[in-house]
């Protein structure tokens, strides 16, 4: 019987981490801004406190730029594993306010991040120097990626006013200039395209049911030129191919693709599509860092710390990255009942590069290890916190939610490809994805870190915290 056992402990647990959260909020060492026992409850990151950030200038980034204290490294001969506090002076509590100092950091002083840019770099070494500084191993991961640039790209229609349409070219277009007729294929799958001569055309598809990459293949192996895909809703959106594709390749609001619709079903229209973009190669990085614990089962804590070049990345993912240094603040004081290795993955919004090149790195024993990966993504905005994952996890999460008296709603696999736990589900690790809905400013240039809740980072933080030791007990009785 594990459930019951699991209760017991998360029970017991909760005490714990009770007087963790008493002693921290009663003796917040003097760096610290404010109590975190008042911060629970504190509104979304307007106040005074955050205004104090000890950030660096922008042109110097500093791993100083951290008010985070040093904590005590691992006791990690315990006779009985568990995340107990090594001692009551020891146990510094996780603090929302710190994490959110880091956000902070990530998006107003280093800033937008994206794949291979310098900024992405920067965020990397700054990350890595302050693991370095709170006493874990760690190293930082190259990899290679090809890094996409979209120069502005434009469509004009022979029956609108002539004037250029807004199109936004997907990741890892081609590049070229066409002209040609703008042919509809529905929803562009092979069924769709039977008798449509598509020979030299523009295909106008409805985005939806299949992938980017499988309806641009489709159309072009039918002999179109060009590809527009009309999104479902008004906005505009930017797709992604998984590989460079063999013809130009756009995106358009809902709004006006239904007007295209509608005229080329009236009339034979004649389009012309300029994409400017290129792809060129460059590298990335993950930043690994390693606590040792009490066995050889190994927990991996992730998150992506490059953003999309459209916004700062305040939500996605500073959040989920402040959310892991700031757990590797406390962890070491902590007796871990396992090892605990956190990557932070670059590349991730470019297709889950960075997560698929470390899981691929990985021996086939390091992989066996790996009791189980939880990954944070996009935990500081939106009313409801939530997880998705291998059931096992999501029970457990459960569990310590209800013990936390947090109320968590399930993802269920609707997101199973969205993140960097994808390879790790792929490689047969069991996962679980820390996650928060919804948020309205999701890859725009309003992702800032004003609109960061220090209650998600907190909540996010406390039952990784609780689960780390559930995982383990779980790992030994199965
Ligand atoms: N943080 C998002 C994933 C996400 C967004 C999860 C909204 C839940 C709700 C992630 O950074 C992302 O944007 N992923 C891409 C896919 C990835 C393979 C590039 C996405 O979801 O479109
Ligand atoms: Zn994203």
């Amino acid at each position: 019987m594990i459930l019951p056992n699991i209760v017991d402990r998360l029970r017991y647990r909760r005490h714990c981490l009770a007087i963790v959260f008493l002693l921290a909020g009663c003796a917040a060492p003097a760096s610290r801004s404010t109590a975190p026992a008042a911060q629970v409850t504190a509104p979304a990151a307007t106040t005074a406190a955050s205004a104090t950030l000890g950030v660096a200038p922008a042109t110097s980034p500093s791993p100083s730029a951290l008010p985070i204290p040093e904590a005590t490294p691992a006791a990690s001969s315990s006779p009985a594993p568990s995340i107990a506090p090594a001692s009551a002076e020891a146990a510094t509590a996780f603090s929302g306010q710190l994490a959110l100092d880091t956000v902070r950091l990530l998006s107003e002083t280093i800033g937008s991040r994206p794949a291979g840019s310098d900024a992405e770099r920067r965020a990397a070494e700054v990350l890595a120097d302050e693991f370095r500084r709170l006493g874990w191993t760690t190293e930082i991961q190259q990899f290679p990626i090809r890094s996409f640039q979209d120069r502005g790209s434009s469509l004009r229609v022979n029956n609108e006013s002539g004037a250029p349409i807004e199109v936004l070219a997907l990741q890892n277009s081609a590049p070229g200039t066409i002209s040609g007729r703008l042919i509809e294929v529905g929803l562009g799958r092979s069924e769709d395209l039977a008798g449509l001569d598509l020979n030299g055309a523009i295909a106008l598809i409805q985005r939806g049911e299949i992938s980017f990459g499988d309806k641009v293949r489709n159309v072009a192996a039918a002999g179109a030129v060009g590809a527009v895909i009309v999104n479902q809703t008004d906005d505009s959106f930017r797709g992604l191919l998984p590989d460079s594709s063999p013809i130009p390749a756009v995106g358009i609001d809902g709004a006006t693709g239904r007007r295209l619709f509608e005229s080329a079903r009236q009339a034979e229209l004649q389009a012309e599509l300029i994409v400017d973009t290129s792809i060129a190669a460059t590298t990335s990085n993950n930043v690994v860092a390693t606590l040792d614990g009490a066995s050889d089962e190994t927990v991996v804590l992730g998150a992506h710390y490059d953003s999309v070049a459209e916004g700062p990345g305040a939500n996605d993912n500073a959040s989920g990255s402040a959310t892991v240094l700031e757990l590797a603040r406390t962890l070491p004081a902590a007796e871990l009942p396992v090892d605990v290795r956190v990557v932070l993955f670059g590349a991730e919004e470019i297709g889950l590069v960075g997560s698929r090149y470390y899981v691929d790195s990985l021996g086939p024993r390091e992989r066996e290890q790996i009791a189980a990966m939880l990954n944070f993504d996009m935990v500081g905005v939106g009313d409801r916190a939530m997880v998705g994952g291998s059931d096992d996890l999501v029970q457990l999460a459960q569990e310590a939610a209800s013990e936390q008296g947090v109320e968590l709603g399930e993802l269920g696999s609707s997101l199973d490809g969205r993140g960097d736990h994808a390879p790790f589900l792929d490689a047969g690790v069991p996962i679980l994805f820390f996650h928060r809905q919804d948020d309205p400013r999701y890859h725009t240039a309003d992702d800032r870190a004003e609109y960061v809740a220090v209650e998600g980072l907190e909540v996010a933080g406390r039952l990784a915290f609780a689960l780390l030791d559930a995982v383990a007990e779980l790992r030994m009785e199965n």
